[in-house]
């Protein structure tokens, strides 16, 4: 079987892979707008999306989510495993999703929300055919990073208007991203809709914590408005100050995880790194990650279980993993 070129060699020049694509708003085929690859056209909508360095772009630049371009494009190599030389994602994958590398060689695996592409990175290494998109420029940080890859396929383009057939992917993955959306339960729901009957799928969301909401919430309602470079390098200026303090705040017994959130930057101690300069970077990434979202809505577990029996999922399970439930199972 020959299979369709993906974006590795494709970097520059053009897709050859548009066929694939359906146009998100009439669900009709795309067809090469011009010969070299440049753009793809829908006759029936006279609408031709563009095509950047072979990452087919079905969103316009500017979102709500600017601020997740400019943060995975500014830590493109932050968390892959790649770079830490650690398999802390792998690690969080294999174990959330409860899948194999052997179950997801050869099978297609839609990844919502890739941002710099750490999941990707694992996902292309198990031989699965993947497709990942998202709304931001983090494409470009993804495509960088991990455009070697044969079985690899970007597209920039958000879950609402998705230019995917429907019901055609044997797997869905969807970390870090739904409660970063205007609207988690459509956001949610609409996942669903590329997903085959049978096919299996892991989503996460940030669990609602009623009891013990988390102090950055008191910050964000400021900080989400703050432009992302400006906000970015307060965070640069603030993490170096503030990290030795939550860090020895983590380390007290038993209360340790606790008493460290008091300190409104993001600690690591659990992941296991020890070089100063990657502890310093993921700190400033997740620190950023928590007050630059436009949105960011954490759910109870009772609605994610809802939303589930809404669709009919077939067989479905809601565990807690540290701040996050996750819910996997299968359509
Ligand atoms: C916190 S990041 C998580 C990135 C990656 N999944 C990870 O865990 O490293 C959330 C990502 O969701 C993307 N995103 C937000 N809204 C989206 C939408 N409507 N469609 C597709 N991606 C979206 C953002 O651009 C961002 O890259």
């Amino acid at each position: 079987m020959t299979l369709p070129k993906y974006v590795s060699d494709n970097a520059g020049a053009g897709v050859s892979w548009g066929h694939a694509l359906r146009c998100p708003r009439c669900r009709g085929r795309l067809r090469d707008s011009d010969g070299d690859g440049d753009g793809l056209r829908c006759d029936a909508c006279a609408v031709t999306y563009p095509v950047e360095n072979g990452i087919p772009r079905f969103v316009p630049q500017d979102t709500y989510a600017e601020g997740f371009g400019f943060q995975w494009n500014r830590h493109r190599l932050t968390q892959l495993d790649s770079h830490s030389g650690l398999p802390i994602t792998r690690d969080r994958l294999l174990r959330a999703s409860g899948w194999s590398p052997e179950d997801l060689h050869g099978r297609t695996l839609l990844e919502c929300g890739s941002g710099a592409g750490r999941f990707t990175e694992v996902l292309c290494e198990t031989g699965a055919q993947v497709t990942s998109f998202d709304i931001s420029s983090a494409v470009r940080a993804n495509a960088a990073s991990n455009g070697r890859f044969p079985n690899l396929r970007l597209v920039q383009a958000s879950v609402y208007e998705a230019p995917f057939p429907e019901e055609s992917f044997d797997y869905l993955l969807c970390f870090g991203v739904i409660q970063h959306t205007p609207d988690v339960e459509r956001t949610f729901k609409t996942l669903f809709r590329y997903l085959r009957p049978g096919g299996r799928f892991c989503v996460d969301v940030y669990a609602a914590m009623v009891a013990y909401p988390h102090p950055r919430r008191l910050l964000r309602p400021v900080t989400r408005r703050i432009p992302p470079a400006r906000l970015y390098s307060l965070v640069e200026r603030a993490v170096p100050r503030l990290l030795p303090l939550s860090m020895a705040l983590g380390a007290v017994p038993k209360a340790g995880p606790y008493l460290a959130r008091a300190v409104p930057v993001a600690g690591h101690r659990h992941l296991g790194l020890t070089d100063p300069e990657m502890i310093r970077n993921w700190s400033v990434l997740d620190t950023f990650d928590w007050l630059a979202p436009r949105y960011e809505r954490p759910q109870p577990r009772r609605r994610l279980a809802r939303w589930a029996r809404e669709l009919g999922l077939r067989e479905f399970s809601i565990r807690r993993d540290r701040g996050l439930y996750v819910i996997g199972g299968v359509k």
